[in-house]
Formats: structure tokens, sequence, C-alpha cells
């Protein structure tokens, strides 16, 4: 039996021409989760400047970052993530530190084990050039974190993340021990 997500297949993005695709996923993927938290000047700005093509061609060409992108059997666009070195704002982080940098799942695919599977991809990937794990998600993001902590990643500090000109309360991961998703 096929299940929904083994349907599913997930490739590394290399081709910038894809980028415009990811930023039609990225943006309807963003504003479908947390859209209605921030005001529209907020996430119009927010989306300029993160989801654009640019700033997936950016993400594209950059030789430190990876992008991945799961498509359905009729070849839509359903899933993403991104991961590089980490750059968040963990006072105590030590050398060789990357970051899964973005994972999203559409809403009409979420559920059926698709994030799981993008984060195989991504954490093989990590764990080939790092030696310590980092993510952020949104502190009431708590279905996310959730997930984390079956991958083994414990809180490690709080920080402001912008969406626009408005700051939002973040929890800083840190994976500190191997977990599998189960
Ligand atoms: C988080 C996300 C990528 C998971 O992808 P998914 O394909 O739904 O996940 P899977 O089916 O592989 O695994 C399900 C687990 O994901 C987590 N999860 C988080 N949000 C969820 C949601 N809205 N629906 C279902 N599961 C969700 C839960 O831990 C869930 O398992 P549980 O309910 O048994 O605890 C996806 O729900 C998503 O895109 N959410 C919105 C964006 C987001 O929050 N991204 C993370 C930002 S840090």
């Amino acid at each position: 039996m096929t299940t929904a997500s083994e349907a599913i297949s997930i490739a590394e993005i290399t081709d910038p021409a894809l980028a415009a695709t990811l930023a039609d996923l990225g943006a309807a993927t963003f504003s479908q989760t947390f859209g209605h938290l921030y005001k529209p000047e907020d996430v119009g700005l927010f989306l300029t400047q993160h989801h654009s093509t640019e700033a997936y061609q950016g993400l594209i060409l950059d030789k430190q970052t990876a992008v991945w992108l799961a498509r359905d059997q009729a070849s839509a666009a359903v899933g993403y993530a991104v991961a590089g070195p980490c750059h968040l704002p963990a006072p105590d982080m030590p050398d060789k530190s990357g970051e899964l940098l973005r994972l999203y799942v559409s809403e009409a695919a979420r559920g059926a084990g698709l994030g799981q599977k993008l984060l195989a991809h991504v954490f093989e990937w990590l764990e080939a050039r790092y030696d310590h794990i980092y993510l952020s998600v949104y502190s009431q993001n708590h279905g996310a974190q959730r997930l984390y902590k079956r991958y083994g990643f414990e809180k490690v500090h709080d920080y402001l993340f912008m969406v626009g000109n408005h700051a939002d309360p973040e929890f800083i991961m840190k994976r500190t021990r191997l977990g599998s998703g189960e």
C-alpha cells in the first residue's frame, strides 16, 4: 500500500530556476501558519525580506546552505526545508554548529510523515558537516516543539525573532541527544 507521504519525492535543490516555486510555497506556508499573528504590514515586510524569489535564489546559490523541496505525485510543491551554518544568538555556541533554518509542510499535507522525511534529509546533511545542531521555534508552536523534542532537542535560550517590525518570543533549541522522532 502506498501512503500519502510515500508518494512524495524530496530533492535537494541546486537550480535557481526553482526559486520562484520555493518563494510561493514559503510565503503560502508561512501565511497559512503564522499570518494571523501579525499586522498585515509586518507579514508583507517579512515575506518581501525572506520569501521573495531573490531570497530563495540566494539560499540555493549559497554553497554553505542546502534547500530541499518535496513534491507530490502531481508535481505540486508541498514542503521544504533549509539548513546551513548556525547564526543564532546563542552565547555559548560551540564551533562547528549547524542549524535547521526552515521546515514547512503545506497545510493539506501535514500530519502524514512528510515533516519527518524532510528532517531525515536535513539531519544527514548537517551531521556530515557539523558537530552540533541548533534550531529556533516560536514559543507557542507546541506541535513543532513536540516533534523536535522527539529528535533530541532541548530549549537552551530565549530570543526575539523579528517578523517585520514585530518581535516574537522564540526558543533556541539544541540537539543534546540522538532521537529518531519516534
Ligand atoms: C512542523 C511540520 C513541518 C511537521 O510536518 P508534518 O508533515 O506535519 O509532520 P509529521 O507528519 O512528519 O509528524 C507529525 C508531528 O509534527 C508535529 N506537528 C507540528 N505541527 C503540526 C500540525 N499542525 N499538524 C500535525 N503535526 C504537527 C507534531 O509533533 C506531530 O506529531 P504528534 O502530533 O504525534 O506529536 C508541519 O506541521 C508544519 O509545516 N507546520 C507549520 C510550520 C512550522 O511550524 N514549522 C516549524 C517552524 S520551527
